[in-house]
């Protein structure tokens, strides 16, 4: 258990004061509802602020409950997230609605035995979606709290750990949003604005621990990457195809072998010569 007194407090106070003024309003701040929080979260796991505003907001607006979501084929749900890429995102959010029922835990054990659900993100639609000071850290939160009370970036456990001594009882949302704003735009990884951050004075790093360059994805993951959304936006766009349709759209060796990885995935369904998003009714696959 830490303890960190004073330095704490003075931290708590500080950043709390600097949200009001600079924190970001963004919409899905806005909302109590656990399904409409699980949206953004799990969209945000790997696609950033600015391209997750407008998906959010379409996406909510197609399947605006759990409900909407879990009666839906998935292939419908595939073509509203296409271009937010990791389309496996969307399959284990689509199973998470239909295994919920009608009605999405807000407690962290219930949430994080759902699929999709990490430790993460059943802690912050707990948090969230309750107010509870229910502690859990993403990369920005591991970092502002690592650097002001550690002189380093915290592990998660370490991050954990700190949050749970810190997290306001009563403000357990606003101290979340805080440190991921201060971290997004603040104490970001590689060159901090310490001059523009409102916990200098209590911090422990101060500007020591600008981490080294991330490594960078294995070049064959990135362009594997890049040819299934190449394949999933087709089916998106056109319902169905044959393999020599993707073949000629594409032309890239790894058509075939991708397309495979994706059925095996439950992200496209096989039938014959056709291919398709799965669970969408039957269409004469493109052959153009
Ligand atoms: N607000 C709530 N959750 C967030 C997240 N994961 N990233 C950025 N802002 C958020």
């Amino acid at each position: 258990m830490y303890t960190f007194g004073i330095r704490a407090r003075g931290f708590r106070a500080r950043l709390l004061r600097w949200y009001g003024r600079h924190g970001r309003a963004l919409p899905w701040r806005r909302t109590r509802d656990p399904y409409r929080i699980l949206v953004s979260e799990v969209m945000l796991q790997q696609t950033q602020v600015a391209r997750v505003v407008p998906a959010y907001g379409r996406f909510l607006r197609r399947f605006p409950t759990l409900r909407a979501l879990a009666r839906a084929p998935l292939g419908h749900v595939l073509v509203q997230w296409s271009g937010l890429g990791y389309p496996r995102r969307a399959r284990d959010l689509h199973r998470a609605a239909r295994l919920a029922r009608g009605r999405l835990p807000t407690d962290v054990a219930a949430l994080d035995e759902l699929p999709g659900i990490g430790t993460y993100t059943a802690g912050a639609v707990a948090c969230f979606s309750t107010g509870a000071p229910v502690a859990f850290a993403d990369t920005n939160i591991r970092r502002v709290l690592g650097r002001v009370l550690l002189g380093r970036t915290a592990t998660e456990r370490e991050a954990v750990e700190i949050d749970a001594a810190l997290v306001p009882r009563g403000d357990a949302a606003r101290w979340h949003h805080a440190l991921m704003d201060l971290g997004a735009t603040v104490c970001v990884t590689r060159a901090p604005r310490c001059d523009a951050c409102p916990v200098f004075e209590p911090c422990l790093a101060k500007g020591t621990d600008a981490s080294p360059a991330t490594r960078r994805q294995a070049a064959f993951a990135t362009s594997d990457r890049r040819v299934r959304g190449a394949i999933m936006r087709i089916l998106a766009e056109r319902r169905a195809a044959t393999l020599p349709t993707l073949r000629n759209a594409i032309a890239d060796h790894r058509v075939a072998r991708l397309v495979a990885q994706l059925s095996e995935e439950g992200l496209l369904s096989v039938r014959g010569e056709r291919i398709a998003l799965p669970g969408l009714r039957r269409a004469r696959a493109s052959r153009s």
